[in-house]
């Protein structure tokens, strides 16, 4: 019989953290997690049973419940997490500060066969990894929250980072479930973030400016824009946009797109003033109590429509 696979370590076990355990557990593996605050690592199981029950109703996983849950433990000593590992998940506070002292503890205790990857939303590790003994072997697997129910993992090496130990997360994101793809370099808030960030930056303007609320803005992407991008990205898009493909788009509104970014020469900071409009109208649909049930109502219809994903994929290859 095969020995079993070592068990994987999660670090910081906040959403991402909580969310990663979930995603290593319901593909088998034995997941440890870290977390320095005690209050977390004493909820941590809550919140992850709550999941795992809702993914269950949706027909998400096929095991029991408690078998998937049997696979997760806490632990409150890093060393013990760490130890035998084939893997750890760093998810700990976006901070290089924190982070560049949390490496400094994992270069001491993670087996030399382990590689780490950090959840990391934007910083790149070579900001935190650059002394560490073992930076050959670190990278950034940024997930999208929660990552058990959306599956891309970006994979960004430090320019030290070992292409083996980038192949082999690569290899273990995709045994898990998960979609990773390759980010050749590092760049400032690597591929997803730079895109959402492009959308974002441009929501605020329009609605500094006063072209539109944000709920009208809101809109336009939750009925709009968004339904093609639940199952295809911008560059197949427009490929379907005209009719002999992207070039063709590329030939009759390239000039368009082009005139609007160079509209938008001197980026304005999200100020204040502005937020506290955003905030205000945010506030008018959904008082700051109700957000925790609406973000269970969005995982709610992300779960819906990973089990439509599935399937689809099962009728029709795709
Ligand atoms: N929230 C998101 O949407 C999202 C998405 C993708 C990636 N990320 C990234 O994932 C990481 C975690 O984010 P989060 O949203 O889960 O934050 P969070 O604040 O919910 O959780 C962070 C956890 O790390 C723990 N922690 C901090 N320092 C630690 C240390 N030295 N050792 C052990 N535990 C420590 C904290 O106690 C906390 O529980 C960040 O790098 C973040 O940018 C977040």
């Amino acid at each position: 019989m095969a020995d079993p696979a070592p068990p994987i370590a999660v670090v910081g076990a906040g959403l991402v953290g909580a969310g990663w355990a979930i995603v290593f557990a319901r593909a088998g593996y034995a997941v440890r997690i870290h977390d320095d605050s005690a209050r977390v690592r004493d909820g941590v199981m809550t919140l992850i049973a709550g999941n795992v029950r809702d993914l269950k109703s949706f027909a998400l996983i096929d095991e029991e419940v408690e078998s998937v849950l049997a696979r997760i433990s806490t632990q409150s000593s890093l060393e013990t997490a760490v130890s035998n590992v084939g893997y750890v998940q760093e998810s700990a506070f976006e901070s290089i500060d924190v982070k560049t002292k949390l490496y400094a503890a994992l270069d001491k205790c993670v087996p030399a066969s382990a590689p780490i990857g950090s959840s990391s939303s934007g910083i790149p590790a070579s900001a935190f990894t650059q002394h560490s003994a073992t930076r050959h072997r670190m990278l950034i697997a940024h997930p999208v929250n929660p990552p058990y129910l959306v599956p891309l993992v970006e994979l960004v090496p430090a320019p030290w980072t070992d292409p083996a130990a980038m192949d082999k997360v690569f290899e273990l994101m995709r045994t898990v479930g998960q979609e990773p793809i390759r980010i050749r370099r590092e760049v400032e808030g690597f591929v997803l973030n730079r895109l959402q960030g492009a959308l974002l930056n441009e929501a605020w303007a329009l609605f500094d400016e006063g072209y539109a609320s944000a709920e009208d803005i809101d809109k336009t992407v939750a009925v709009g824009l968004g339904l093609r991008w639940s199952f295809m990205g911008p560059f197949e898009t427009i490929d379907l946009n005209a009719p002999a493909g992207v070039a063709d788009y590329a030939k009759r509104l390239g000039p368009l797109y082009h005139s609007v970014a160079a509209s938008r020469t001197a980026p304005k900071a999200w100020g204040v003033e502005l937020t506290s409009k955003v905030e205000a109208e945010r506030r008018e649909h959904l008082s700051v109590d109700d957000l925790d049930k609406r973000r269970a109502w969005r995982d709610r219809r992300l779960m819906a429509l990973a089990a439509h994903k599935k399937k689809a994929a099962m009728d029709f290859g795709s």
